[in-house]
């Protein structure tokens, strides 16, 4: 019997791949009973390739070009019912959940806080980058991170803005110049990070009079890879990591220096320490692990860096477009702080123009555009599943879900109707924050 077998390669091959098939059949037999008893599917992409290959292809080709958000549009086409945008797909045998609805998400984020973390997977792909910073983290390992950061973020160290005006003045002398062009987001990207890495470490990259720092361009590198590895799911250990890891190399040996002076002093002498870096209040506390303490200065210089920087260059290029809102925000910063004086905190906190600017770039171009996040337990998303997509969705341990809060924040679904005072949600005007707040979640 063997021998015959062995002697037809071919049938031996068919017989696997017919087991396979029944194996892989069988157990999504099993999970969609699974699914069903905790609640209802979305609907579904349709896929024309084995493991999802054309959606992969699509989203890669999306992301190359700069245009995520159609690919997401794509995605909830897919959606039958006019006022829900929740969808799901198999990629790769996983299962995928795709929403823009407020209420899953709100879900995600706060009312089921304890089902959706950022999982094991996450945690190892983000590791030699961000380490076991907050972002990586779930359970008590993100309480923690979030005890250690939480006090050196609080009011009274962000109102001291001298370290702001030093950097933002070094900025305004490389605009200057009547009719000269210039890259308003690439000056704002070295401006943001000459300004965190002052305000973690005590000492600046100064990339704005360098531009070609080794630290900048690495940590460009780093964040490029690292974004490739999280969108290839499974098929990540293709991707080439050879400048991935160069490039930590870099960022490490330009922070570490920094954390071992720290160390070196006693906790006493760092309270005492008269203009306190992050990075010094972050020993003050008493903590001396090295890595612990790399991990959270290279995770907040992530977090505060690209979305200062994005929300600046997307604020200056609806400006550029419209006049009516640099007069009026240029009278009420004349008006409030004048000409020569350096704004105060509470110049900041009284300018009531200046914020509805700020509302409306975040609606427009909220700074975490996507996310994610995985199921830690089995559970269900309140909407988007059922017959007329209403019903919650049955969400097994370990599915993942992507949220997309810039396609939810321009749903005209979502918003008052046009009128006089509020203009269609896909328009850029600060005027519509006078008379509307979106309701709070709480
Ligand atoms: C325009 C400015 C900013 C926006 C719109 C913004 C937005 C966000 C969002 C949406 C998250 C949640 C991410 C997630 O759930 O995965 C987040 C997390 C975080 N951000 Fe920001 N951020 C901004 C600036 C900053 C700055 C300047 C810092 C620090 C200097 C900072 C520090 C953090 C930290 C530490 C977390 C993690 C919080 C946690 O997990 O508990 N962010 N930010
Ligand atoms: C790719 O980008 C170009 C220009 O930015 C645009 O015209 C084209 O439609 C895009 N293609 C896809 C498939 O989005
Ligand atoms: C800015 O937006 C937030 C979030 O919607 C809102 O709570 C706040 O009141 C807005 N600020 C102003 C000045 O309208």
């Amino acid at each position: 019997m063997l021998d015959y077998f062995f002697a037809h390669p071919f049938l031996v091959s068919l017989l696997i791949v017919g087991f396979y098939c029944l194996y892989v059949a069988v157990l999504s037999i099993l999970e969609n009973r699974a699914i069903t008893r905790l609640g209802s599917f979305c609907p579904r992409i349709r896929s024309y390739l084995p493991f999802g290959a054309d959606i992969v292809y699509r989203m890669r080709h999306h992301a190359h070009n700069d245009t995520d958000i159609d690919f997401w549009e794509w995605l909830f086409a897919w959606s039958p019912h006019e006022h829900s945008k929740t969808v799901e797909v198999a990629l790769a045998r996983r299962r995928w959940i795709f929403t823009a609805d407020p209420e899953n998400i709100k879900a995600i984020l706060a009312t089921q806080f304890q089902d959706f973390g950022k999982g094991k997977q996450f945690h190892e792909d983000w590791k030699p980058f961000l380490g076991d910073s907050i972002f990586t983290t779930d359970g008590q390992q993100w309480h923690d991170s979030r005890q250690l950061i939480r006090p050196q973020l609080v009011k009274n160290r962000v109102a001291d803005l001298k370290i702001f005006e030093k950097h933002a003045e070094r900025l305004m002398t490389k605009i200057g110049g009547h009719g000269e062009v210039v890259d308003i987001a690439a000056l704002f990207y070295r401006f943001t990070l000459d300004l965190t890495t002052d305000y973690l470490l005590g000492k600046s990259v100064d990339s704005l009079d360098n531009p070609q720092t080794e630290f900048a361009s690495a940590f460009a590198e780093v964040q490029k890879v690292q974004s490739l590895i999280t969108r290839s799911g499974e098929l990540s250990a293709l991707i080439p990591k050879g400048a991935y890891f160069r490039g930590l190399k870099v960022i490490n040996a330009f922070v570490e220096p920094f954390i071992e002076q720290v160390l070196r002093l006693k906790v006493s002498d760092l309270e005492e320490k008269p203009s306190q870096s992050f990075l010094d209040a972050l020993a003050a506390t008493g903590t001396r692990d090295c890595n612990a303490i790399r991990d959270q200065v290279i995770a907040v210089l992530l977090a505060g860096r690209d979305t200062t920087a994005g929300t600046l260059s997307f604020t200056f290029k609806e400006l550029s477009a419209q006049p009516e809102i640099v007069r009026k925000l240029r009278r009420e910063i004349l008006e409030k702080v004048g000409s020569s004086k350096l704004p105060t905190y509470e110049d900041l906190k009284s300018m009531p123009y200046l914020q509805h600017v700020i509302n409306e770039t975040l609606r427009l171009y909220p700074s975490v555009p996507y996310n994610v996040r995985r199921a830690l337990h089995d559970t269900t998303l309140p909407t988007g599943g059922g017959p007329d997509g209403s019903q919650p969705v049955g969400i097994l341990e370990g599915t993942d879900i992507g949220y997309a809060a810039i396609s939810m924040q321009r749903r005209e679904d979502l918003y008052p109707p046009p009128s006089a005072d509020f203009p269609p949600a896909s328009q850029y005007s600060p005027e519509r924050w006078d008379k509307w707040t979106p309701k709070p979640w709480t």
